[in-house]
């Protein structure tokens, strides 16, 4: 893949050191690549216009070919994927994905304290079959990990929010759509047969929130996910450094000292031009105005900060279930269960938020036992096997949510990347059980594991 994208870089004139070049060759390099990019576009819209002209979302390659480049031996484990959506993606597109807040201290915690806890295992006991059900918010899932709510899914892969959902409901378990979604929800959500809930920012006022309650409503969505970790964007050092603004901005100027990083990515670069570019988010529509344009997202955010009043008017808009997700501690989520709440997720959001918070699984015994049985508890954050989903539902966790461990198989190979995740962290999952000796998923709880004495009390 490496040698694709240098040489596809080479062909197209360009290399790293475009600014270092004299005003003279740089226009010319910029004629070419204008052209270049101009065709591509072109050929885009006119696919747009006649869908059969449409090549797939992989370029050309069948689904076969693309389930078969995330099979086994050269996709094993969760980790697996990360290095070839690392080939795939641009350096921008892949460190927004990949990257954390600040020293990215909790984005590493969240994987490692999963390390402290030890299993338990009973021997010697034989069962016929493994049960892997649980039920979240009523609903039944074959699976105890729903797919979380990752913005901009479409830019690591066109099959994007519809892909996932679709992978989702296919291993019979949920998805949750995030406001900046690139694909609109109706589609998402008629895309999987189980079910779909919706992630909601107030991005684009109470009027676009309402808007989106209501479409969610219609569309057949099945619960609403209020995110109260956002009061602003935390500060994502890499998406600073790799231009993540200024490649998502209108001014073509500003984008030019970016543009080495995504032309050395030949591959993702047509498949994105195909599906369109930059898309608007069709999901955050503002009364008398439209779609809004995808803006800077911490700008965006720094607007829209959720407050328990807020999630009082949102529980009288949406008359179903309400998960309320960032929740690290007991108090907030006996707060979120007095608004209305029925499910909270603990989560430091992947540690893209307030860096130095407790990993979300060291969070997780305070909230349970705060909660005590009054709502349904989920956690996210630094789930990557099976056995990371087993260690939170001994300690509470009714279901995980899986960010990262799906969205890396998304930008490796769009939906046959969700599918191949969710085959490896369900597969997991039972080969945990059987060799803990617990017949059932509804059957796991403290007694198999060993927790630090640091964790207790
Ligand atoms: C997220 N997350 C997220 N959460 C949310 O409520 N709305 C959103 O739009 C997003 N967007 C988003 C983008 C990306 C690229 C990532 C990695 C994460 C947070 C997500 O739902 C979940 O909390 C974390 O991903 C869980 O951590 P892991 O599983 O990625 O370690």
């Amino acid at each position: 893949m490496a040698v694709i994208g240098n040489s596809g870089a080479a062909r197209l004139g360009c290399t790293n050191d475009l600014q270092s070049r004299g005003p003279g060759q740089q226009k010319s390099m910029l004629m070419r690549l204008t052209g270049m990019l101009g065709f591509a576009v072109a050929r885009a819209r006119c696919c747009a216009f006649h869908p059969a002209k449409r090549p797939n979302s992989n370029l050309g390659m069948t689904v076969a070919a693309t389930s078969r480049a995330v099979a086994s031996p050269r996709v094993v484990s969760i980790d697996d994927f990360r290095p070839i959506a690392q080939q795939r993606l641009p350096r921008a597109v892949f460190d927004y994905l990949d990257g954390g807040a600040d020293g990215e201290i909790t984005l590493r915690e969240n994987c490692r304290a999963f390390e402290d806890i030890t299993f338990r295992p009973r021997h010697a006991v034989a069962f016929p079959q493994c049960d892997l059900k649980t039920r979240v918010l009523g609903f039944d899932l074959a699976l105890p990990a729903m797919l979380a709510p990752v913005g901009y899914s479409r830019l690591m892969h066109p099959d994007g929010e519809t892909g996932a959902s679709a992978a989702a409901g296919r291993a019979g378990t949920g998805y949750i759509l995030s406001t900046i979604s690139g694909h609109a929800m109706e589609k998402v959500k008629a895309a999987s047969p189980g079910p779909v809930f919706y992630q909601l920012y107030l991005i684009g006022g109470r009027g676009a929130a309402e808007a989106a309650i209501e479409r969610a409503r219609i569309a057949g969505f099945s619960a609403l996910v209020v995110t109260i970790d956002t009061p602003v964007a935390g500060l994502r050092e890499r998406d600073f450094r790799n231009g993540m603004k200024e490649l998502m901005g209108t001014n073509p100027f500003t984008k030019i000292p970016f543009l080495p990083q995504i032309l050395s990515r030949p591959g993702w670069l047509l498949g994105f031009l195909l599906d369109g570019g930059i898309p608007a988010l069709p999901n955050v529509v503002i009364p008398g105005k439209g779609p809004m344009p995808l803006v800077d997202v911490a700008v965006a955010l720094a607007a829209a900060v959720v407050t328990w009043e807020d999630l009082r008017w949102i529980r009288e808009v949406w008359r179903g279930p309400i998960v309320v997700k960032g929740v690290l501690t007991g108090d907030d989520a006996k707060r979120a269960i007095d608004e209305g709440a029925a499910a909270v997720s603990v989560s430091n959001h992947g540690g893209r938020q307030l860096d130095g918070v407790r990993a979300s699984i060291r969070a997780l015994p305070e909230v349970v036992a705060a909660v005590n049985g009054q709502a349904e508890v989920l956690m996210d954050g630094g789930v990557r096997r099976g056995s990371d989903i087993v260690k939170a539902l001994c300690l509470g966790a009714r279901a995980v949510l899986c960010g990262r461990a799906y969205a890396y198989g998304l930008a490796a190979a769009g939906e046959a990347g969700v599918t191949r995740a969710l085959e490896i962290l369900r597969a997991d999952v039972e080969r945990t059980l059987r060799l803990l000796g617990c017949p059932s998923v509804s059957a796991l709880d403290p007694s198999y594991v060993e927790v630090p004495a640091s964790w207790e009390g």
